[in-house]
């Protein structure tokens, strides 16, 4: 079975999502994925937020965070977004703010500095999520494939509660407060008539999610496709990926099973590699007969450059 129905079914998807545990193929399946629907003609943007600049190697091309167009293919962009870089330049700028110098030195002399010295955890994931924000009511491509999510954790903002446990939601929170307490000091010393806008941005943020979780769960426009290899830890890590899209209800219809082992039965290693992948093998169909299964074979290089992902394309599709 393949992945070839998304793309013949009447009404085509507008979001694809790969994901899994490192390493198990989600950037080179998403590239053969965005190579594959751009030839079908359809016209498509490919998003990476992976730091390690991985789709570009897939396309052998140098991208940014601006969409770029993939050389020799027609209807093709694609976009390296940098969220390691994007949260220095935001942490930059927070620092160099006025608000945050006076917020500083009310922490120097509460003696809580330290508080700021590291970035809340979570907060690439929450920045790549906007990031997806940013792209779901983008009105120039037919279709958007999301390279971005090593797991399900990254879509946790579409769950309201996460939004407001969330470091956002807790840093807007603190700033409400802290910049209250300012403003009772300013008042005191006769200057407080600035208004502050964490609540409104906060207000923002949950409507942008509000707005992205109707087409983020409906069938008809995305579909959050699985990548594994035959392997018991890539295993565990699907099945609480699964159980977090069903939390989130993003529809989940394919499964990917890469990079299985060739038959090869005067090579004693590949057959005993070969015998431990058909046991995990097993265990996938088993556990997920609901899903259609699309297996990719282990290839002897590297899947690179536009002939090696028509390659993986045309096994997905
Ligand atoms: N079927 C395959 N056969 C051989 N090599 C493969 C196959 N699929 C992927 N690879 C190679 O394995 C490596 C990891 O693949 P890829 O970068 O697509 O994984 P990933 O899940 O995106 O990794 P990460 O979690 O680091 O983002 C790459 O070097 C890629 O070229
Ligand atoms: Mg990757």
């Amino acid at each position: 079975m393949t992945l070839r129905d998304i793309f013949e079914k009447k009404k085509k998807p507008k979001f694809l999502f790969f994901g899994g545990k490192g390493g198990v193929g989600k950037t080179s399946c998403s590239a053969a994925a965005a190579l594959y629907a751009a030839e079908q003609g359809i016209s498509t943007l490919i998003l990476s937020t992976d730091p390690a600049h991985s789709l570009g190697d897939s396309f052998q091309q140098k991208l940014s965070g601006n969409p770029t167009p993939i050389e020799g293919v027609p209807n093709l962009e694609a976009i390296e977004f940098d969220v390691k870089q994007s949260m220095k330049e935001a942490e930059d700028k927070l620092r160099s703010s006025e608000e945050t110098s006076e917020v500083m030195a009310q922490a120097e002399m509460l003696g809580v500095t330290e508080m700021f010295d590291t970035t809340p955890p979570g907060a690439d994931e929450a920045l790549a999520f906007s990031k997806i924000l940013d792209y779901i009511d983008e009105p120039t491509h037919e279709l958007i494939i999301f390279d971005t999510a090593p797991t399900g954790h990254t879509l946790r903002f579409l769950s309201l509660p996460d939004v407001f446990d969330s470091w956002i939601g807790k840093l807007i929170m603190l700033r409400m407060r802290l910049s209250s307490f300012i403003g009772t000091i300013k008042k005191f010393f006769g200057r407080g008539d600035e208004k502050d806008t964490s609540l409104e941005q906060l207000k923002l943020f949950k409507k942008r999610i509000e707005a992205a979780r109707p087409e983020l769960s409906d069938p008809n426009k995305t579909e959050f496709i699985p990548v594994l290899i035959p392997a018991q830890m890539a295993i565990f890590e699907t099945e609480r990926l699964l159980q977090a899209l069903y939390e989130y209800e993003i529809p989940v219809k394919h499964v990917v099973v890469n990079m299985i082992a060739p038959d090869s039965q005067d090579c004693a290693f590949c057959m005993a590699r070969k015998k431990v992948q058909s046991e995990s093998i097993q265990t996938i169909k088993e556990y997920y007969e609901d899903f259609i299964l699309t297996e990719v074979p282990l290839f002897d290089t590297e899947v690179q450059g536009l002939e090696m992902l028509r390659k993986v394309a045309k096994i997905l599709f």
